[in-house]
């Protein structure tokens, strides 16, 4: 039915796609383009992979049972379901938590494949060198699986508040962490020497040695997560994505398929970077983020405690702010979390339009880390329309904050916090920030008293030009537009 000619250039056609997406993603006014060019590859993969589970070594058209076709259909249509009913009903604010538990499906994914190829005698090569690194590629595969499939589950429920976000800190955990990866690599050996299915069953020793080192795997992902606060989730799942990819890459090698390595390998490399970029953003080194232990509990008010910033918080009303909108002649707006959860963007962009008629300056900056996912606001902001050219990211903008007349905060918290550079006590110590406080007058929009996600006070809100504007921001935004 298909040469294995036509297969191989479809496949690369599908990994040229992939890597034009990802090219793509990497810039708002082409993320539209590289969306649609992962979309046309992945399409194009799953046709490719169909046609070549439909024919024979020799190519022709080999139509499995009722029963394997019924499967493979079923498959495709609950799959797609379930996909496509998450992404329309995905908030944008529930977006890390969506990432998180498709990363666990992809580790459970290689653990299956690699029980199941185990388990399949075609896959057993009687060359004893092919069936070591078969074997190998398979033990691989299944304990980064495992260790991807829990660790993300975890995740999810600390993204979505079900897990506390405190760091769970058993004693002496770096070497509970050594032992169990050491057990990984150790049981390696016998399940090499094993006899194999064909001689000793399924339930031979081999089956044993995988499934005692998938559920060491699957504890250790646990831990591993556990151990991570609630701060450094994004960290954790931009690496979860990465494991996400080595795990989908190690099913490659164990099915033989080009295209599941290439595209394993380009989640795996790209998520590790993106982890690192987001690591450089905290000021925080990767190994820092894994073993670190730092974090509390997300989004809980800061409680005050002996070094916490003291002084008078000011109000301003909404007709007051608006006056001193009117007065100003440049505004840098700081869009935060808390923007996105009142769903704000529309309203923000309506009063930038109105403040731009008005022939004031207006430009957005952009935090590396704002928000709970990477790009976060740029995505929210993309979509209320606002140009991309008046949108900064933090460093471009950073310098131009002593010549700005008014900054409006909105819902931001953490990455306005100035005690990440002067308080060395504080938990995000070390961050950059933007340094919103050397402005004019900093106007903070946020609904009371609430911490950040990282739970601790800001001294912002004390200093001497910042005045709090206090309700929901949608709210306040279109007051603020109405009152102009
Ligand atoms: P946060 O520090 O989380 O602060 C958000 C603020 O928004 C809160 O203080 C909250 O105060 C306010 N808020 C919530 N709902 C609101 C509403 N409806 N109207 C007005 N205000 C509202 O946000 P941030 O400044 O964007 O910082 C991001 C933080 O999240 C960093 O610590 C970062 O490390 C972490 N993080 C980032 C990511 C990525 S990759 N972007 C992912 C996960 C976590 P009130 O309750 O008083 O209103």
């Amino acid at each position: 039915m298909a040469s294995q000619g036509i297969i191989t250039v479809a496949y690369l056609v599908a990994g040229v796609l992939f890597i034009r997406s990802l090219g793509g993603l990497s810039k708002q006014e082409t993320a539209g383009g590289g969306n649609l060019s992962g979309m046309l590859g992945m399409g194009l993969a799953v046709i490719v992979t169909l046609v070549r589970w439909l024919s024979d070594d020799s190519g022709a058209l080999a139509v499995p049972g009722a029963s394997g076709l019924g499967l493979l259909g079923g498959a495709i249509v609950v799959g797609a379901t379930v996909g496509s009913v998450l992404a329309q009903r995905v908030e944008m604010t529930g977006m890390p938590e969506l990432v998180a538990i498709l990363h666990s499906f992809v580790g459970l994914a290689a653990v299956l494949v690699g029980v199941s190829s185990y388990l399949s005698p075609h896959a057993h090569s009687t060359d004893d060198a092919e069936r070591i690194v078969h074997l190998v590629e398979l033990w691989v595969g299944v304990a980064v699986g495992a260790i991807t499939f829990t660790g993300s589950v975890i995740a999810w429920g600390k993204l979505r508040g079900s897990i506390s976000g405190r760091p769970l800190l058993l004693p002496a955990r770096h070497a509970l962490n050594a032992v169990v990866a050491l057990s990984i690599v150790g049981l390696c050996v016998p399940f090499l020497s094993a006899p194999s299915v064909a001689e000793a069953g399924s339930f031979g020793p081999g089956m044993i040695y995988l499934l005692v080192m998938t559920a060491l795997a699957a504890l250790l992902g646990v831990h591993l997560v556990m151990a991570i606060g609630g701060a450094d989730m994004p960290v954790v799942v931009s690496l979860l994505n990465s494991y996400s990819g080595w795990a989908a890459a190690s099913a490659g090698f164990v099915l033989s398929n080009d295209l599941l390595i290439v595209t394993g390998a380009l989640v795996g490399a790209s998520g590790t970077i993106l982890s690192i970029i987001m690591c450089r953003a905290m000021n925080r080194s990767i190994w820092n983020v894994v073993f670190g232990g730092f974090g509390t509990e997300g989004g809980t008010p800061a409680t005050a405690t002996a070094g916490a910033p003291a002084g008078e918080v000011l109000e301003l009303s909404v007709a007051e702010v608006a006056a001193k909108l009117k007065e100003a002649r440049s505004v840098i707006i700081v869009p935060g979390y808390g923007m996105a959860v009142a769903r704000a963007q529309g309203a923000v962009n309506d009063l930038a339009k109105k403040l731009k008629k008005l022939n004031v300056e207006v430009r957005f900056a952009i935090h590396p880390v704002a928000g709970r996912l990477p790009g976060h606001m740029n995505v929210l902001l993309a979509e209320a329309g606002v140009p991309y050219d008046t949108v900064h990211e933090m460093d471009e903008i950073n310098k131009d904050f002593p010549r700005t007349d008014v900054v409006l905060v909105i819902g931001a918290n953490d990455i306005v916090n100035p005690g990440a550079l002067d308080d060395k006590t504080s938990p995000i110590y070390g961050m950059p920030v933007l340094e919103v406080w050397k402005a004019r007058l900093v106007v903070v929009l946020k609904r009371g008293k609430g911490a950040g996600y990282a739970g601790i006070e800001n001294p912002l809100f004390f200093h001497e030009e910042t005045r709090m504007l206090y309700g929901d921001a949608k709210k306040s935004m279109d007051a603020l537009a109405a009152a102009m």
